[in-house]
C-alpha cells in the first residue's frame, strides 16, 4: 500500500525540491517554451491586443516571462507562480515593470484577474492535486484565451494503485479540453468553469521517473459516480 502525503508535506519533499530539474527554459530556441508547447507564446499574446495577460505556473527562473515582457506592449501583464523564487534573480533595475514573480505554492494561490494565456510547462509533475489545479486554472483563464501544460496521465491513480489515465483523460476531454498525447500536451480554449469527477486523495513522493526521465510525484484520487 502506497502511503499518500498531503500537498504541504509534499513540497517539503526530496521530489519537489529536486535541484537538477530544468527551470531555466527561455521563450523561443532549443531549451524554451515554444519548442516544448508548440507555440510561441509571445506571438499568440500579440495578436491579442495591447494589454494581454500571461500567467505561467511553476515559472521556474521566470526566463521566458522575462524575455515575452521585453517584445510585449508595456500594458501586458505577466505573471509566474512558483515555489522557489529565482535562484539567480537579476538585479532589480533589469525586471520588466510589466513582470512579477510570485514565490508561493499553487495550492495556496489564486489571482486577482483572469488571463489570455495560461501555461505550466513541465510544472504539473511535481504537484499533488494536478486536476485541482487543472480545474482552477480554467476557470482563471478569459473567455477566450488559452491553457496549455504538460501532463502524464500514467501519474493519475486510484487509492488500490490502479492506473487512471483513461478516466482521468476521458474526463478532460468531457470537460473541453484536448489532449494530444505525443507531445503530453492538454490544451484548453476559453476559460469556463471545470468539475472533474475525482476526489483527491494525496500524494506518492516515491513515484519515480515520468516519461520526462525525472522523478516526479503520483497524484492519488478517488473517482466519484463509478470512475
Ligand atoms: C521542471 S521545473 C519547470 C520550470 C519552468 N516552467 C521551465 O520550464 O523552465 C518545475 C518547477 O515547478 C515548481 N514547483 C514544484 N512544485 C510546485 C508547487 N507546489 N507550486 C508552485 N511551483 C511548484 C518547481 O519549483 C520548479 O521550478
Amino acid at each position: 500500500m502506497v502511503r499518500l502525503i498531503s500537498d504541504s508535506e509534499l513540497t517539503a519533499s526530496s521530489v519537489v525540491a529536486n535541484r537538477t530539474m530544468n527551470r531555466e527554459r527561455g521563450l523561443s530556441g532549443v531549451n524554451s517554451y515554444a519548442r516544448e508547447l508548440g507555440f510561441d507564446p509571445a506571438g499568440w499574446l500579440r495578436e491579442r491586443g495591447a494589454a494581454p495577460g500571461w500567467l505561467d505556473l511553476c515559472s521556474g527562473e521566470g526566463r521566458a516571462l522575462a524575455e515575452a515582457a521585453r517584445l510585449l506592449p508595456a500594458a501586458a501583464e505577466l505573471t509566474g507562480v512558483d515555489l522557489v523564487g529565482p535562484l539567480a534573480p537579476p538585479p532589480a533595475a533589469a525586471v520588466p515593470g510589466n513582470l512579477r514573480l510570485v514565490t508561493a505554492a499553487l495550492a495556496d494561490w489564486a489571482p486577482q484577474r483572469s488571463y489570455d494565456l495560461i501555461t505550466c510547462v513541465h510544472g504539473l509533475h511535481y504537484l499533488g492535486d494536478q486536476l485541482g489545479v487543472i480545474a482552477r486554472a480554467a476557470s482563471w483563464l478569459a473567455p477566450d484565451g488559452r491553457f496549455a501544460a504538460h501532463f502524464d496521465p500514467d501519474s493519475v491513480r486510484r487509492p488500490d494503485g490502479s492506473g487512471a489515465a483513461r478516466a482521468v483523460v476521458a474526463a478532460l476531454r468531457a470537460a473541453g479540453f484536448e489532449y494530444r498525447a505525443r507531445r503530453h500536451l492538454l490544451l484548453l480554449d476559453g476559460g469556463r468553469p471545470v468539475e472533474l469527477p475525482f476526489e483527491y486523495a494525496g500524494a506518492d513522493p516515491a513515484a519515480g521517473p515520468n516519461y520526462t526521465g525525472q522523478p516526479a510525484v503520483g497524484s492519488y484520487y478517488r473517482g466519484r459516480a463509478g470512475l
